[in-house]
């Protein structure tokens, strides 16, 4: 396949950036995107110039590491899957093919395509986990948990904190991520205990962070790789003002 690329090239936060032109030729149709652009990555350093920096870990969906906007679109045109996961069969040959950073302003750009997303870890310290002592792990069938229940946890906790839903979404909100960290917990017995506190803290502090507010267009769980649910944010909202009328 031949390509061209036209790629968000940014030195760091302070410097302005520029959408710069690649052209590419010889890509295997069955390459993933991120071994494209090692493609072009190679090139470049042959060449004597500064490789686009991206994150990525896993290459197998499941980290979150990777996310850039591909043709507009959070991970690319195809639904369900990491930009990781994405193949270049999906485009056409000859193709011209934009590649920015995923962008909010809670989301500071640290070079090129690549983003620090600390701002989800301190959502998650902020109460994402349980404190209580749970000793050597017991008998499974002892935790009165429904099928159903653990399966809805599950679908929650699925989330991989890749940030797709902010890049998404029209107010930059966080909303899907923490509602499906707050869900997961309070679905479960473990995590009642501190419910009440968890919400109000997490909650609290995606506002610190500077993501926007949530105005339900349900973007988000559209360009969610692992489709969580936007039934998570009604759940955060009912646990958040249930947990503001108690405290
Ligand atoms: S690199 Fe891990 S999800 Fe894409």
């Amino acid at each position: 396949m031949k390509l061209h690329l036209k790629i968000w090239r940014q030195r760091d936060a302070q410097s302005n950036g520029a959408l710069v032109d690649y052209d590419l030729d010889g890509i295997d149709q069955h390459m993933s995107f991120l071994e494209m652009m090692d493609t072009l990555n190679g090139q470049l350093i042959l060449n004597g110039d500064m490789p686009v920096e991206f994150d990525h870990d896993c290459r197998e969906g499941i980290c979150g590491s990777c996310g850039m906007m591909v043709n507009g679109q959070a991970h690319g045109p195809v639904a369900g899957l990491t930009v990781c996961q994405l193949h270049m069969r999906e485009f056409k040959d000859g193709a011209t093919i934009y590649v920015e950073p995923f962008r909010a302003a809670a989301f500071p750009l640290k070079r090129d395509l690549k983003i620090d997303r600390s701002a989800f870890d301190r959502i998650i310290q902020a109460g994402g986990f349980i404190s209580a002592s749970t000793g050597s792990a017991i008998e499974a069938n002892n935790l009165p948990i429904t099928h159903d229940m653990a399966e809805s946890a599950f679908d929650s906790a699925a989330c991989i904190g890749c940030g797709a839903c902010v890049a998404t979404c029209k107010n930059s909100s966080a909303a899907l991520f923490t509602s499906a960290k707050v869900s997961h917990l309070v679905k479960l017995p473990q995590g009642k205990l501190e419910a009440e506190k968890r919400v109000i803290q997490m909650v609290g502090q995606m506002d610190v962070e500077g993501f926007g507010h949530c105005s339900n267009t349900e973007a988000c769980e559209v360009k969610c790789p692992q489709g969580i649910s936007v039934l998570n944010i009604a759940m955060m909202n009912w646990e958040f003002n249930k947990s503001s009328l108690l405290g």
